[in-house]
């Protein structure tokens, strides 16, 4: 498969490195385009055996061409783009907030258009992308795109284009909710006198045995209370964290809702662009 991305940032790099990893059963060839002298450097550096350039070639055919450029730069990189000669069977955009239809509006080639927002664990090959395309074209473009995209992790395709908001306030912002907690937690452990080391790892422990009892069990209020047992410790310190108003049952939702706003409101700001 051929692939061009366009746009070798944190994402652009995660994905490129994603997809270097991943044992395809098919051959991958991958040529990049970052305009930034320093990111270029450093691509150039760490995956030597690629074409790597400044511009978008002025041919290029193949078979999918990946966005990762911010979208205020979107609209620049579309410019440049329409004095090239492209034929590509896929554009896969992974820019927050740029429509379908924007998207096809400028890049302006015929071919089949993709939306997708992965998240930070890409990675590691842990992500989780949500993706969505009004017009998949055929079978086989479906299947590249989600052979490529399970290279980042799990993926979900959405119903429509108005799920991207609230995929970007659970699984997008999601790394950070449990980071916050993580730290909350590792600072209690360590004002309890345990060492830096020791706290990282009592919090990844625990955190690690949770994911692999949820994944057997999705029953979440069960698992709740087999913990907490009547009288002890675990149904004391819930007490606290639901019985206090507000709750921390209404902090999260709030949290989430705001973030699901304003996933909406980039996505307009985006569109002004
Ligand atoms: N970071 C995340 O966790 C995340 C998650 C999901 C989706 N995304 C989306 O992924 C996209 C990239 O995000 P990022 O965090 O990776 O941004 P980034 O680190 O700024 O990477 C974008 C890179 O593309 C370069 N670029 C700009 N215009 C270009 C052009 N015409 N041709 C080639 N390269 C060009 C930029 O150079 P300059 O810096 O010189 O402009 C920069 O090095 C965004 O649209 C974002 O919405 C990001």
């Amino acid at each position: 498969m051929k692939i061009l991305i366009i746009g070798a940032g944190k994402m652009g790099e995660a994905i490129l490195k994603a997809w270097l990893l991943k044992k395809f059963s098919f051959k991958i060839n991958i040529s990049v385009s970052e305009v930034n002298t320093r990111r270029r450097g450093i691509i150039k550096n760490r995956y030597s055996q690629l074409s790597i350039h400044k511009d978008i070639p002025i041919s290029w055919k193949g078979d999918l061409v990946l966005i990762a450029v911010k979208p205020q730069t979107f609209n620049n990189m579309a410019e440049s783009f329409h004095s090239k000669k492209i034929d590509t069977k896929i554009v896969l955009s992974i820019m927050a907030g740029i429509s379908l239809d924007k998207l096809k509006k400028l890049v302006c080639l015929e071919t089949t258009y993709v939306r997708a927002m992965p998240n930070l664990a890409s990675s590691k090959g842990k992500g989780v992308t949500g993706v969505y395309s009004n017009k998949i074209g055929n079978l086989n473009n479906k299947n590249k795109v989600q052979i490529l995209l399970e290279a980042l992790g799990s993926v979900f395709w959405l119903k429509n284009e108005l799920q991207f908001d609230p995929l970007t306030a659970i699984s997008g912002s999601g790394p950070a909710y449990f980071f916050l907690i993580f730290l909350i937690l590792k600072n209690t452990a360590k004002s309890f006198g345990f060492t830096d080391r020791i706290a990282s790892d009592l919090i990844l422990n625990t955190a690690e045995g949770a994911v692999e009892i949820f994944k057997e069990n999705s029953n979440l209020e069960k698992l709740i209370e087999d913990v907490a047992s009547p009288g002890g410790t675990t149904e004391a310190a819930l007490e606290v964290l639901m019985k206090n108003k507000p709750n921390l049952i209404s902090i999260l939702n709030k949290a989430i809702l705001t973030a699901n706003k304003r996933s909406k409101k980039l996505g307009k700001n985006a569109k002004r662009l």
